[in-house]
């Protein structure tokens, strides 16, 4: 039996993590992760929000099989391919209005750097527009929109022409109470920054509809509306990253819906295929016809295999009925933990949207961020056999982003022991008390 752990010190490169959790996945079914010795763990993380109908779903299992069976690799735009054309076709139907032509990539981050690539073709003009604690992927354009030091240190300089405006981050701002009032606030920021910050030849304004790795930010319900109304004003397009939080993760098949604004390119990538890698960018026909030959393309983008296991996943998101399912396990989950909340002095705050959920730690009525609790709360449900997430610009959020398709009784499982960790971190904890805000989105 080969020792995994040792061959991934010895030949894995890992030095940009701080650990890698000692877990070996042999093999995974639904929301359970099982390692080589049988020792099961119940996934609330799938595998940083990707396997939304859950591992191993055996009809996208079957439809990646039979797809192998015939063709793996042609090269999706040197030939036509079926797959490509059905799901292209699919994701016409399923994205906001009038979103009708899709481009493939194989990661989120390649589908960023297309989409801010089109973008610019598109207006004609270079700057972007971005927000602060936003994510957008590891390669150098998608790190220049990214509005994280954490994530960018040692790379800079970045692109230029790029320009931050804040994120609506209620719980840190100063209008904690008044979620209007941050985003007229933010607004009036963002309209700031373009006016101080840009030369006023903006492309494309980038969002991610909930802020993923910076916390689970969920922004005010009005939000989208305000900023999309600025936007119109200067022609900038607006980029929606539905890399984390798309195909039914927060109760709607994208996470714009919530907000009742239509982008101009929308992107997606994790949840698509249920973990076959593909990434994708959906726009309008006449931005679509803004690249000329030669301008793009990728290799393994638009992968048969991936494309048919995501026509299959899509069908099982639709026919499961995957939006209800985590919009109902979201509100029960976020009661729960609301509920906790209450009684743990640790927890400044829990929102989320669906099962995109963040608990977010602090140390006092300061708010400063309890890292290390996170952390150790991580490590808790580790060793009792639950698997979840650690994020936010403070590292301080744990992140519950289960397979969509986990069962009551497993979330309640996952929410005792979180239970049982947040009481243990406040254990450890000396209380400085204070007053803090449970509040959660809907
Ligand atoms: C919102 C968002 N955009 C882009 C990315 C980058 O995706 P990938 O890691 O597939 O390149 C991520 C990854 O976490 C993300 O959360």
């Amino acid at each position: 039996m080969p020792d995994t752990m040792q061959q991934y010190k010895d030949y894995v490169i890992t030095s940009f993590l701080k650990s890698v959790a000692p877990v070996v996945v042999d093999r995974a079914q639904g929301a359970v992760i099982t390692d080589p010795g049988g020792r099961e763990y119940l996934d609330c993380f799938a595998g940083i929000s990707v396997v939304n109908s859950g591992h191993n779903h055996p009809r996208v299992i079957a439809a990646a099989k039979a797809q192998m069976d015939k063709l793996v690799h042609c090269s999706s735009y040197l030939y036509h391919c079926q797959p490509v054309a059905d799901l292209a076709e699919k994701l016409a139907h399923l994205a906001p209005r009038g979103l009708t032509k899709t481009f493939f990539g194989n990661g989120g981050a390649e589908a960023i750097e297309g989409a801010l690539k089109l973008a610019r073709l598109y207006t004609g003009k270079p700057e972007l527009l971005a927000l602060q604690m936003s994510f957008h992927g590891r390669s150098w354009g998608a790190l220049s929109v990214t509005g994280n030091w954490g994530r960018k240190k040692r790379g800079g300089p970045y692109a230029p022409g790029v320009a931050f405006a804040p994120p609506p981050y209620t719980f840190r701002s100063p209008w904690r109470d008044n979620p209007d009032e941050c985003v007229r606030q933010c607004v009036r920021a963002l309209e700031d920054v373009i006016r101080f910050d840009t030369a006023g030849d903006i492309a494309a304004f980038i969002a991610e509809p909930v802020m993923g790795e910076g916390g689970i930010i969920v922004p005010p319900p009005t939000y989208f509306r305000e900023i999309k109304k600025v936007l119109d004003q200067h022609g900038i397009l607006f980029i929606a990253d539905e890399v984390q939080s798309g195909f039914a993760r927060t109760g709607k098949m994208f996470a714009i819906e919530h907000y009742g604004v239509v982008p101009d390119i929308l992107v997606t990538a994790k949840g698509i295929a249920d973990g076959f890698p593909l990434s994708a960018f959906t726009t309008r026909p006449e931005i679509a016809d803004a690249f000329k030959p030669g301008d793009h393309l990728s290799t393994f983008g638009g992968n048969p295999v991936s494309c048919a296991a995501a026509l299959a996943n899509i069908a099982v998101i639709e026919e499961e009925n995957l939006c209800e399912r985590s919009r109902e396990l979201g509100a029960h989950a976020l009661a729960r933990l609301q509920a906790m909340a209450n009684n743990a002095p640790l927890v400044g705050e829990v929102r989320g949207l669906g099962l995109m959920i963040g608990i977010e730690l602090v140390k006092d009525a300061e708010l400063t961020p309890a890292a290390a609790e996170a952390e150790a709360i991580k490590e808790f449900c580790l060793r009792n056999g639950l698997l979840v997430g650690v994020g936010g610009v403070y590292g301080n959020v744990v992140r519950v982003q289960p397979p969509l398709v986990i069962s009551r009784e497993q979330l309640d499982h996952a929410l005792d022991v979180m239970e049982q960790a947040l009481g243990e971190a406040a254990g450890h904890k000396k209380v400085t008390g204070g007053q803090k805000k449970v509040r959660a989105a809907s």
